[in-house]
């Protein structure tokens, strides 16, 4: 047998444990996986010692988003680099509707900000604002192009972000129609507003009383009137990183009861609490939900174990330290946080090895269930013959500290300095190709390609 490339003696991850395996690849796809001594192949990359894990697909990350006021820093070259030092080969980010603007035009829009830039395979979310009849319609088109997956705000009144009941009600409705996934950020606008207003009356604005503007009672009612609404329309539903325990829990119940509901969460919400909002850095760990509790991040973490969270998303959003100065005033400063190429280290330092989650559940936390769940599988997500050779070469064994220095994207800081992880990318492939190779990305600007993603699978 002759392949092109020949990754040999990693311990191989499918996202089922396989155990030693080499991989053969053929044209940018997985050939051949299992013992493969005698084959032959142009490249020959050993993987002895280390993980080989299908590439991460990231579902959740803001490239050259515009968020109150400014606009997040990372393009979709420094994006995607930053994703592929930490193992990712598949984004999706997000095009938004903005206020009367056709579908067609806010998707053209953003694939020509990445179209030429992205370093890894990419598609898109699509952000709805405006339920209007002609848009409805558009959707079938929007679907059939290969954007299966819409997004839903129930909070950012004042971004022009925000759909109401019965718009959200009718868009699941067309959601189900055309076997789409309907996500959503899951906050009550109401509740959240009244709590900022006595919060600003009171004079409690700067970044320490963030998080009682919004409590965690502001999620657990979006959450579940969320699911009430894709019970009714019959859509399947993902809800945006959970960020509380009885989110989490309004999510397991309507699994319980049959419902396709699937939760995301994030690093910072499993690795991270509130304790945060006393630093004097505050304001940068301003992001919408805010981290919560102690109680919280362990109810989190049993979300994920009994399935009920299946997915981890980064919700990067590269702003600079100096962009979370622009106030002092917790309203004014723009949410969210870099991420995306932390994920991996910290998902293993903290779920594999601090909480005994199995190497298999991350493979599919990470890869895999986004993968199915988004349309892409068994093209992304999986490591058979078939599938794009898309992996992550994962040493698990060396110990090191996060620090923003040593990072690619354009945000100057991370929410985990200093924090101690072990594991190492040693390298991440794309298609066949080795993107990133110890410290080098060797990738030609704008190698990724558009993905048409299809209907959702089952994690
Ligand atoms: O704080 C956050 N999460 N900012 C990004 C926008 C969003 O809500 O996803
Ligand atoms: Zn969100």
């Amino acid at each position: 047998m002759t392949f092109d490339v020949l990754i040999h003696g990693g311990e191989v991850y499918d996202p089922e444990p396989l155990g030693r395996a080499d991989i053969g690849i053929r044209d940018g796809r997985v050939a051949a996986v299992g013992d493969l001594a005698g084959a032959s192949a142009r490249t020959a990359i050993a993987a002895e010692g280390l993980l080989v894990l299908p590439g991460l697909v990231e579902t959740h990350a803001h490239m050259l988003l515009p968020f109150a006021g400014t606009v997040t820093q990372n393009d979709f070259y420094d994006g995607t680099v930053a994703g592929a030092f930490g193992g990712v080969t598949t984004l999706i980010d997000f095009a938004a509707q903005l206020p009367g603007q056709p579908l067609s035009e806010a998707i053209g829009q953003r694939v020509a900000q990445a179209q030429g830039d992205a370093v890894v395979d990419y598609g898109f979310h699509l952000i709805l604002t405006e339920i209007r009849p002609e848009v409805l319609q558009e959707m079938e088109e929007v679907v059939r192009d290969g954007i299966s997956s819409f997004k839903f705000f129930t909070t950012y009144r004042k971004d022009q972000l925000y759909v109401g009941d019965g718009d959200l009600r009718q868009a699941f409705a067309r959601v189900a129609e055309l076997g789409g996934l309907a996500t959503v950020h899951a906050e009550n606008d109401d509740i959240v507003e009244q709590a900022i207003g006595a919060l600003v009356r009171a004079g409690r604005t700067s970044p320490k009383h963030y998080p009682l503007s919004k409590p965690e009672i502001s999620e657990v009612e979006a959450i579940s009137r969320a699911i009430l609404l894709a019970e009714e329309a019959g859509t399947d539903l993902l809800i945006r990183h959970v960020s509380s325990a009885r989110g989490a829990r309004e999510i397991r119940r309507a699994r319980g009861a049959g419902q396709r509901v699937f939760g995301e969460t994030c690093p910072q919400y499993l690795a991270l609490t509130d304790e945060v909002y006393g630093r004097a850095d505050a304001r940068n760990f301003l992001v919408h939900p805010p981290i919560r509790t102690e109680k919280d991040r362990a109810g989190l973490w049993e979300g994920i174990e009994d399935g009920s969270l299946l997915v981890i998303g980064t919700d990067d959003c590269a702003f600079t330290r100096e962009q979370k100065l622009c106030s002092d005033v917790f309203t004014e400063i723009p949410g969210g946080m870099p991420g995306i190429e932390t994920r991996l280290a910290v998902m293993y330092t903290e779920g594999v090895l601090n909480r005994g989650l199995s190497l298999e559940a991350l493979a599919r936390i990470t890869s895999t269930n986004p993968a199915r769940l988004y349309g892409l599988y068994p093209r992304k997500g999986a490591l058979r013959p078939g599938s794009d050779a898309d992996m992550v070469l994962f040493d698990p064994e060396p110990a090191g500290t996060i620090r923003a220095g040593a990072l690619h994207g354009k945000a100057d800081w991370t929410p985990f300095e200093g924090w101690p992880v072990r594991g190492v990318v040693r390298k991440t492939v794309s298609r066949g190709a080795v993107i990133v190779d110890g410290d080098a990305c060797q990738v030609p600007r704008g190698r990724g390609e558009y993905l048409e993603r299809g209907a959702p699978g089952t994690p």
